[in-house]
């Protein structure tokens, strides 16, 4: 996407001799938005690169859940980074009612593995993708809408990272495989979670080792009623 619009705006750079749009105050869109393919121009305070494209639907639109990875770490700052933007999600009564862990190093990765394997086998071991980074998510089981914040914070993890060039791939599986482990207290000991919280979701992080392409979804559960 990004290569494309970088031809785009070599094309109108040499159209018009400068491609900035950006802050121009028409919001439309070509097309039929709903197929995804359409190109919206920006409004006033919006988010526009230097070829006028907006770049926080551009992130969205590009996220894609990465299920193989380059064996090459995040940088601690990185991950750090897109910790900050996770825990700068909306959530319910302003409760920050999640806890976060990052796992980078391998030996409690692959203890990890073990674990998982003693309920759900091979399958559950290679749950990760063999993704350098893994990140443990646990929802304040006092709060009904716990579940809710902690998938917010979650997605704003993933789009900040893919913003940064950094995928990811958001994970149940091996929730229910530590959860159902004979010796998940092996690694829920060491990942720390308070008491009350509960482990809900992990992500996966890392460098994309592929470009898998959107799944098509069905606009036809959204519905305006007028
Ligand atoms: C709650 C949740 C649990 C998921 N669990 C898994 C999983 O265990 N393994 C996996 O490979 N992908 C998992 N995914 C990723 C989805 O399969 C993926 O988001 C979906 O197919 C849409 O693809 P996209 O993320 O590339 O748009 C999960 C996603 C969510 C939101």
């Amino acid at each position: 996407m990004g290569y494309i619009r970088t031809i785009a705006c070599g094309l109108s750079l040499m159209a018009m001799a400068s491609c900035g749009n950006g802050g121009v105050q028409v919001a439309s869109c070509s097309d039929d938005c709903t197929t995804g393919a359409c190109e919206c121009v920006a409004g006033e305070n919006v988010s526009t690169d230097e070829c006028g494209a907006n770049v926080v639907i551009d992130n969205i639109m590009s996220r894609r859940s990465i299920r193989k990875y380059k064996d090459v770490p995040v940088a601690r700052e990185v991950m750090e980074r897109i910790a900050l933007c996770g825990i700068n999600a909306p959530n319910g009564k302003g409760k920050q009612s999640w806890e976060v862990r990052v796992v980078e190093n391998r030996e409690f990765q692959n203890e990890i593995k073990e674990v998982m394997a003693l309920s759900g086998g091979e399958r559950a071991a290679g749950s990760f993708y063999n993704a350098p980074v893994w990140v443990f998510i646990a929802r304040d089981n006092s709060y009904d809408f716990s579940t809710i914040d902690c998938g917010l914070l979650a997605e704003n993890m993933m789009l900040s990272a893919n913003s940064l060039g950094v995928g990811s791939v958001c994970l149940g599986g091996p929730v229910r495989f530590i959860l159902d482990s004979p010796e998940k207290d092996r690694v829920l000991s060491k990942l720390g979670f308070s008491d009350g919280y509960e482990l809900c979701l992990c992500i996966a992080f890392g460098y994309p080792d592929e470009a898998p392409k959107a799944k098509p979804r069905d606009f036809g559960k959204v519905r305006f009623i007028d």
